[in-house]
């Protein structure tokens, strides 16, 4: 909705070092994946994904990055700020056997996908990942969920040691060791048994229906590469500046997809045609910006 509402700023939450959430008691209507474009009446309206929606609460939660960033932190409850939105496509609603792998300040938008994929009886992997333990978010709000919450840090500081993209790995190539003992080998036939099976337990090996990823577009280029056959859907977050589809800063090659319609959320079967994924972004003029 394209509608611009002043709300007030109705809880301010500090979650760790420079990450704040932002509520707001408001009827949004938003589903899991949408965004919202907010400004503070002094310059500039950024995009921010929603973390929580209730009937008559929404929030956001907000690292602190740049000029903007620094001045919504100055902010206390009971200060304006005004909204547009909620915008984009949304995450496809599984019943099945999920795995969601986030990483960094884009892990809170799962907390508001979990609570709806529960409701639709979804059974669900969280990989909750942050380079340190000082970094990683909503590890008790995810823990109070009741979901398989796997935390994991890069230096091993808290959880799992490593990427959010190697505990997909591991528990993800198993799926392609299943596989590969569908059937049983012959004596002399060794087309369809591999060392790195050898021993290995299927009764311990998660299948899942459906993956979904919010993080760094390096983070989801690189889960891309072990996913195998599983659907899945990644949120892009690129630069935004009209989010109704008009200004073009959002398009990504070649389709001229426009990420703030047509996305923020896209499926496999597009992300795959995304010849730009993992190589370059846009900023604000529009130039190209390696990775
Ligand atoms: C769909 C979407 C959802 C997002 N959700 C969140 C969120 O939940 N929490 C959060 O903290 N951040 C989120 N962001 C990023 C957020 O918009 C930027 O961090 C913020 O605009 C930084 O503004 P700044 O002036 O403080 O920093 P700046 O110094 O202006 O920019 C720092 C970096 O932020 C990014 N950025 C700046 N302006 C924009 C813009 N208009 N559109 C997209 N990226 C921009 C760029 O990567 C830039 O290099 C999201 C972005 C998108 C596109
Ligand atoms: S932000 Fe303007 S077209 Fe997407």
């Amino acid at each position: 909705m394209n509608k611009r509402i002043t709300l007030k700023i109705a809880k301010i939450k500090d979650e760790i070092k420079d990450i704040k959430t932002f509520s707001f008691k408001y009827k949004l209507n938003a589903k899991p994946g949408q965004f919202i474009m907010l400004t503070d009446f002094e310059g500039g309206e950024k995009p921010f994904s929603i973390s929580d929606c209730t009937k008559d609460e929404f929030s956001i939660t907000i690292k602190k990055i740049g000029e903007f960033t620094s001045r919504l932190f100055q902010k206390d409850v009971g200060d304006l700020v005004s909204i547009r939105g909620a915008f984009g496509s949304s995450f496809f609603i599984s019943n099945g056997k999920v795995l969601l792998v986030g990483g960094g300040y884009a892990v809170p938008t799962f907390y508001f996908f979990s609570k709806i994929l529960l409701e639709s009886g979804a059974n669900i992997t969280l990989i909750n990942g942050a380079r340190t333990k000082d970094e990683l978010l909503f590890v008790e709000k995810f823990g109070k969920l009741g979901i398989n919450l796997i935390n994991t840090t890069d230096d091993g500081t808290f959880g799992e040691k490593g990427t959010s993209v190697d505990i997909a790995r591991k528990l993800l190539v198993s799926k392609l060791q299943q596989n590969q003992l569908v059937s049983k080998p012959q004596l002399g036939d060794n087309s369809r048994f591999h060392p790195a099976t050898a021993g290995w337990k299927r009764e311990n090996v998660d299948k899942f229906d459906f993956i979904y990823a919010s993080g760094p577009e390096m983070m989801m280029k690189a889960l891309q590469g072990v996913i195998g056959e599983i659907e899945y859907e990644f949120l892009f977050e690129r630069y935004m500046k009209c989010a109704i589809g008009i200004c073009g800063s959002c398009t990504v090659d070649p389709l001229g997809i426009r990420l703030c319609v047509e996305g923020p959320v896209l499926p496999k079967k597009i992300v795959e045609q995304l010849t730009e994924f993992g190589k370059y972004h846009r900023d604000a003029s529009g130039k190209r910006i390696l990775y």
